[in-house]
């Protein structure tokens, strides 16, 4: 389908490129003025005061001016959120096949009409340079009072120079000044933090990189309390940007946040903040890095964790469909399914309290009588299922959940999912009686409760067990609170990863170690993504269409240390998906825009992604250092990302990676012996590779019969045990080449079979195959492949000729008394059965494929 689809825009291709062409041979002398023109404008044109805008924002000039400024951006702001109310911003979500096209015309557009990219270095985000003009106005104001010092006007204006809000033009640079004049004037931590984000990406040119400079800043505007900036010092400290690794630092500053985000949990309702997670890889949603199969993280072990479609979203309808379905029929696990679903929210699915009461009351209703009392049934599982739907109900009326805190209704409940032996309820009536919630203070009693509901593995419980333990103090109680949080932990909760790096810091209950205290405080640091990080920000902004507001935002979560950050900027920056894409003009999307294309940024980031363990990074990593891509190339590097990522974590793309080079002496001694054993492994890791491996053994195996057969310098393929099985023709011909190989192999030794006065006809032919393929590469070296194969049926009949000839010769001199030792004679026990000779009856048969192992 996809396919059909793609050729849609071939015919529109050609069908634009003749009007281009028309245009441009009309418009000849025309265009060449105008762009001159446009060129020499860097000024943002300000459109004309509308009729109805009647009173300028300038009216109190005099009066303004003696002020501090605060007036100015008062007026300024609300003409702004004025404007911005009236005029949003553009949704630019692609709306399917139309869509796509339209985007695609648009893409082509420019060149009809030959408006060329626009000259105000905006990288071409404002479909239009014409400022409205409440936004200059406002801007003015705002310029007036940021002269005069007013740090508010400052900060806004170097927010809308970054981020472009009311549509103002992103001019980085600008934005650099504005910050880096604030954070001098008062130290502002959020100034700071902008500009030592700057310093350390280099984003949009506006300065280049400086690794000490942002560490320095980033520094700063810890202490002033920024914590995100905490976080990036951490992160800095912990991986070694920009200092020395530093373990003692790196805890430090990890624990300052991780102080924070706890104390941000537990500020929320009773049981502690609740929220969904945001943090994902886009590279999952396409089935990893790599694509379906060929990735690590969707592959071998990982398969099948998205489901073949990898669309999440599609998969969650579904799940939602299906529940709904059987609710209606009366399957009550369902609808309380769908309560927990609605009730914890999931990617692409946010919290939905009110729908999720509805369910739990429905299944509620199935059980308890309007008076309270259970309605007699012999159904088992009903009880189970409703009093868990109770426990969520009274945690619903405990927290004011999408209802009104009650915390009488709220004991109501939970005493009704205590009589089934509710874990949930059993911990939030337990957390009523620790704090005296709506109950009267009883902390036995509470202790108790969370006993019985630790003892149902219910993560909260264990952490409020392990929690009162640690109060006691005892050495033993110590040794019982660390295995309440190891419990916990297992299902990341937040406070059980907090108290296990409080006391491994501390050396409480356990030996201190630095490294693991960091690793826990790092973990309850980046799971607090509300507060912290900016990933709701971004993928919101990825869903709409806005790539470089996406990019910023995945950048400072990348900044900060998140995997997910770091592995989501480099697969936006990366400009290589893959070997086979069509080149951009032929494929529906519009062409990338500037900002994505940073390679050097993408590679910094591949980096820090593969640091943290992500194999699919660590490949591409190692990519971009064989093609040189955002660095010289370096082949040495490039093997060693290979070998680290196939070595400790069996990626398939890296050990065909390893073997490409060791099949083409890259980076690697030449050795087509060991590349076929790469080859092989990487097809046992993963066996969607077949096809790739196939097409790479095929013509490795030909490169190595040819390099024995020429006497090449390279080690070829060793004999390897072939199993017996039925053969595909494909594999037949595979197996041949296989087969054939011990022979020509030994032959290397025997340095008399190709004689030097007996040269190959044409004479020159001996390395003609290396000069070609060394200048052609991917799907062209692929497609001689079949060439290849034509000329190798050529060159089995040559051999063969020539073999005869040899053994020929051999006979008569091992006749003759001369011969070399019995290896020969052996060989040609050998080669006679090999394959029929031409002319031979079998011949014909053989070359259709018909004489099968
Ligand atoms: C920095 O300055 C801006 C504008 O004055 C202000 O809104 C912000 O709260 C300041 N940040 C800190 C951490 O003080
Ligand atoms: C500007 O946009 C950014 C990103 O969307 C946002 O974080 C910031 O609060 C906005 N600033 C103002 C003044 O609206
Ligand atoms: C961006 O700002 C810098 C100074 O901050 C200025 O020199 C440059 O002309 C501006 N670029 C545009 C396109 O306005």
């Amino acid at each position: 389908m996809k396919d059909r689809l793609r050729l849609f825009p071939l015919v529109a291709i050609f069908f634009f490129q003749l009007l281009h062409i028309a245009y441009a041979l009309q418009n000849a002398g025309n265009d060449q003025v105008e762009s001159a023109e446009r060129h020499t404008k860097h000024t943002i044109p300000v459109q004309a005061a509308p009729e109805d805008f009647q009173q300028p924002l300038h009216d109190g000039d005099e009066t303004l001016k003696k002020s501090d400024g605060a007036e100015q951006v008062q007026k300024a702001l609300a003409s702004l959120r004025r404007f911005e109310r009236t005029n949003p911003r553009p949704k630019r979500k692609t709306l399917g096949i139309t869509g796509t096209i339209t985007q695609y015309v648009w893409a082509m557009l420019p060149k009809i009409s030959a408006q060329g990219p626009s000259s105000a270095g905006t990288e071409g985000t404002q479909p239009s340079k014409e400022l409205p003009y409440p936004v200059a106005e406002a801007v003015k104001l705002l310029e007036e009072a940021a002269d005069i010092k007013n740090s508010d006007a400052m900060f806004l204006l170097a927010q809308m120079n970054f981020y472009g809000n009311f549509s103002y033009p992103r001019n980085y640079s600008e934005a650099f000044r504005r910050y880096s004049q604030l954070a001098s004037l008062n130290g502002n931590s959020s100034a700071q933090h902008m500009v030592g984000f700057m310093y350390a990406t280099g984003i949009g040119g506006a300065v280049p990189r400086d690794q000490a400079k942002a560490l320095l800043y980033h520094t700063f505007a810890a202490a002033g309390g920024n914590v995100r900036s905490e976080m990036t010092v951490a992160h800095r400290h912990h991986s070694g940007i920009g200092t020395v690794r530093n373990c003692e630092s790196a805890v430090k500053h990890y624990k300052n946040v991780a102080d924070k985000a706890v104390e941000w949990y537990r500020s929320g309702p009773p049981g502690g903040m609740a929220w969904v997670a945001d943090s994902y890889r886009l590279a999952d949603e396409d089935g990893g890095v790599y694509g379906e199969g060929a990735s690590f993280s969707s592959s071998g072990s990982n398969a099948n964790k998205q489901g073949p479609s990898s669309d999440a979203h599609a998969a969650l309808d579904d799940v939602l469909e299906y529940l709904d379905l059987m609710s209606r029929k009366g399957d009550f696990k369902a609808t309380f399914s769908l309560g927990r679903i609605h009730y914890d929210g999931q990617k692409g699915l946010p919290r939905n309290l009110k729908s999720a009461r509805l369910y739990f009351m429905r299944v509620a209703r199935l059980y308890w009588q309007k008076d309270g009392r259970a309605i007699e049934s012999d159904k088992m599982e009903l009880e189970k299922i409703a009093s868990k739907a109770a426990g969520y109900l009274g945690r619903m009326f405990l927290r004011g959940e999408g209802l009104d805190q009650n915390f009488e209704k709220a004991n109501t409940w939970f005493q009704r999912g205590i009589k089934s032996g509710d874990a949930g309820s059993q911990y939030f009536s337990g957390v009523m009686y620790l704090d005296g919630l709506g109950v009267p203070k009883n902390i036995p009693k509470a202790t108790e409760l969370f006993k019985a509901s630790a003892k149902q593995d219910y993560a909260p419980a264990m952490v409020a067990m392990g929690a009162l333990h640690l109060d006691q103090g005892g050495p033993e109680d110590m040794q019982v609170a660390n295995r309440y949080f190891e419990l916990a932990a297992r299902y990341g909760n937040i406070e059980s990863l907090y108290y296990l790096g409080e006391m491994i810091n501390l050396g409480i209950g356990r030996d201190r170690s630095c490294g693991l205290a960091t690793a826990y405080y790092k973990s309850v640091a980046e799971k607090a993504e509300p507060l912290v990080s900016s990933f709701a920000e971004a993928n919101f902004e990825y869903e709409k269409g806005d790539m470089e507001l996406a990019l910023l935002d995945y950048i400072f979560a990348a900044e900060q240390g998140y995997e997910k950050g770091q592995a989501n900027v480099a697969y936006l920056l990366d400009q290589q998906k893959s070997k086979w894409d069509l080149p951009t003009w032929l494929t529906m999307t519009a062409p990338r825009a500037s900002f994505l294309q940073n390679s050097a940024l993408a590679l910094i980031y591949w980096t820090r992604s593969a640091k943290q363990t992500n194999i699919d990074s660590m490949v591409k990593m190692g990519d971009y250092y064989l093609h040189g891509i955002g660095t010289h190339s370096d082949m040495e590097k490039a093997a060693a990302c290979y070998t680290a990522a196939s070595e400790f974590h069996q990626s398939a793309q890296a050990l065909f990676n390893l073997g490409w080079m060791h099949e083409n002496g890259v980076g690697l001694d030449q050795d087509f012996h060991l590349a076929k054993r790469y080859y092989d492994h990487a097809l046992e890791t993963n066996d969607e590779a077949y096809l790739p491996v196939t097409l790479s053994l095929f013509k490795l195996r030909f490169r190595s019969a040819w390099n024995t057969f020429t006497h090449g310098r390279v080690n070829s393929i060793q004999d390897e045990p072939a199993p017996k099985k039925q053969w595909s023709f494909s594999e037949w011909i595979a197996n041949f080449l296989q087969d054939d190989h011990p022979y020509y192999n030994d032959d290397y030794d025997d340095s008399n079979f190709l004689s030097d006065t007996d040269p190959m006809p044409g004479g020159d032919v001996d390395g003609f195959y290396e000069d070609t393929i060394a200048e052609l590469d991917g799907l062209l070296e692929s497609l001689i492949v079949v060439g290849l194969v034509a000329s190798l049926v050529f060159l089995i009949y040559y051999r063969n000729q020539h073999q005869q000839a040899h053994r020929q010769g051999e006979a008569a001199r091992v006749q003759a008394g001369a011969g070399p030792a019995n290896g020969a004679a052996q060989e040609q026990q050998e080669d006679r059965g090999l394959f029929p000779q031409p002319g031979d009856p079998e011949f014909g048969q053989w070359a259709a494929g018909g004489v099968g192992h």
